[in-house]
């Protein structure tokens, strides 16, 4: 089946909240949407990220239980979870500066002012803002507000405001995900109804991970899509100055 186009794939999907029982989906489709995720935009390209596919019978029961047994998780074939990891970025710190110097390496008009501007503002800055717990995220947050009485400044700089940047990311990459799922005929539905400690028990995870969503996946019913589209007016949410 060809893909659809992008608008045509944003107008085709719903929220989906009956499967049908009888029609399966292909895993490898729906990782190759997961791949297609994970070319989102993301906040200092960090990656803060992982996406679980659960595809065994068992293991969708038992995610589906977390969930509530909703009817969008109860009737779905498989899950991606997107999981949000800003505890990794000291490792993702280090994987952009070892991209940054073997593109380095390979060019042939080496800029090193260029190169140290990259990989200073990945070691040097970036983990003044990760690496900030509340206290030292308070204090960065009232520096921010007198350094910047006279001069534009960066001011999301508290632990709270890194947890935002991470999740709005990740979000990102799921909608990525579910735009591809729908370019290939595939339904989802996203969740925010579930036990997170229980989906982070069954998946294995560390205190630190937060799951961003649960997307159920399958093909939609008749039933599935609980009722007309509705958008509040368009001018009511879009402003041109
Ligand atoms: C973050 C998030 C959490 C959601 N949680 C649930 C959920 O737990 N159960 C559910 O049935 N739908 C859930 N939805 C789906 C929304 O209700 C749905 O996107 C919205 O009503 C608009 O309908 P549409 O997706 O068909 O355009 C969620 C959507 C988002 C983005």
């Amino acid at each position: 089946m060809s893909e659809k186009k992008v608008s045509e794939a944003i107008e085709f999907r719903r929220s989906v909240r009956i499967f049908d029982d009888k029609k399966e989906i292909d895993h490898k489709v729906v990782k190759k949407c997961v791949e297609q995720a994970i070319l989102a935009p993301n906040s200092s390209n960090l990656q803060l990220w992982e996406f679980y596919h659960i595809t065994s019978n068992e293991e969708v029961k038992k995610i589906a239980k977390a969930c509530f047994n909703q009817p969008a998780a109860k009737t779905a074939k498989q899950f991606v979870i997107p999981i949000v990891r800003k505890d990794l970025w000291k490792r993702r710190i280090a994987s952009n500066v070892a991209f940054i110097q073997s593109e380095f390496e390979k060019s042939k008009n080496k800029d090193e002012k260029k190169k140290k501007g990259a990989i200073s503002y990945y070691q040097k800055i970036l983990p003044k803002i990760y690496g900030a717990g509340n206290l030292r995220g308070w204090a960065n947050h009232i520096a921010t507000f007198f350094k910047g009485l006279n001069k534009v400044v960066y001011r999301q700089v508290k632990k709270s405001d890194m947890r935002v940047v991470v999740h709005k990311s990740t979000a990102l990459a799921a909608q990525n995900f579910l735009v591809s799922m729908a370019g290939n005929g595939y339904d989802t539905c996203t969740m925010e109804g579930f036990d997170s400690l229980r989906i982070k028990k069954i998946l294995d995870l560390p205190a630190a991970a937060e799951i961003s969503m649960v997307i159920g996946c399958g093909i939609r019913t008749k039933k599935g899509i609980y009722g007309a589209r509705f958008r509040v007016p368009f001018d009511e949410v879009y402003f041109e100055k």
